[in-house]
């Protein structure tokens, strides 16, 4: 956290020194060579720039989302034909989501930053912490019954149908709740600081997904449910593509 922040300070300090000996030396360069030579060094000058903590957030999300969908892919199998799904599939989705979800992105940073800066901030956005705590708490008890029930390497027929409704209903509990965060919450999150104070906290959710994951964190958990999604046959994103609507009255010929 320390040695981010320095280094980090130090990058603004070089960019902004930088500015005014780049300025006294452009003279007759071209406006190509000038940006270049205007340009900041570090995160600022790297490809792609530097991650936000609310890009942090929502791209957290879309791997919880894609748990979410390998979840509602293993319910209709659970359905159908419940010895067609490897429980080790959902016991590895289930420890991600523990692990990523709740153990990290609502506990250490949603819990801990977001929602008390929310509730003190007041406004409409502070109605939904509340609910969205008792949400997250629900998550966790259906992500132990999800390991408890996944530890074997069969699943009985008892169980199919329960699990199939409780991941069905997470599913349905989970999607309307990152949904709220990624419109609401984080937004109104977001008004709470100045962007100083936003890139203090972009430095922070890194140091907290360092300290807890190491280098890679969002990387090794996207790695993680794209070996899932390989092995339920997920992975073609073109088996996905909606078929085109049938044919309205008006259009159809004769
Ligand atoms: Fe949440
Ligand atoms: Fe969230």
């Amino acid at each position: 956290m320390r040695l981010a922040k320095t280094r980090r300070d130090f990058l603004r300090a070089s960019a902004i020194m930088g500015t005014g000996l780049a300025l006294s030396s452009c003279v007759g360069k071209s406006p190509s060579t000038m940006q270049q030579a205007n340009s900041p060094t570090g995160d600022a000058n790297k490809f792609g720039g530097e991650v936000t903590a609310t890009e942090d957030l929502m791209r957290e999300h879309g791997v919880l989302r894609r748990a979410l969908l390998v979840y509602t892919v293993a319910a209709t199998k659970l359905r159908g034909n419940p010895s067609a799904l490897p429980p080790d599939a959902l016991q590895k989705t289930a420890k991600l989501f523990k692990a990523f979800g709740e153990d990290y992105h609502e506990k250490k940073l949603e819990e801990a930053y977001i929602f008390p800066a929310v509730m003190k901030a007041g406004g409409a956005a502070a109605s939904y912490p509340d609910i969205l705590v008792v949400q997250h708490n629900r998550g966790r008890e259906i992500t132990d019954y999800i390991l408890a029930l996944t530890e074997g390497p069969k699943l009985g027929a008892v169980n199919a149908g329960q699990l199939a409704s409780a991941l069905e209903s997470f599913v349905m509990m989970y999607r309307n709740h990152a949904a709220r965060e990624d419109t609401i919450i984080f937004p109104a999150w977001k008004q709470t600081m100045t962007g100083e104070q936003l890139d203090e906290m972009n430095d922070k959710f890194e140091d907290i997904e360092h300290e807890q994951f190491g280098e890679d964190g969002f990387e090794a958990a996207v790695n993680q449910i794209s070996a899932i999604e390989g092995s339920l046959g997920m992975s073609d994103i073109a088996q996905f593509t909606a078929p085109s609507p049938p044919k309205t009255l008006e259009t159809v010929p004769g």
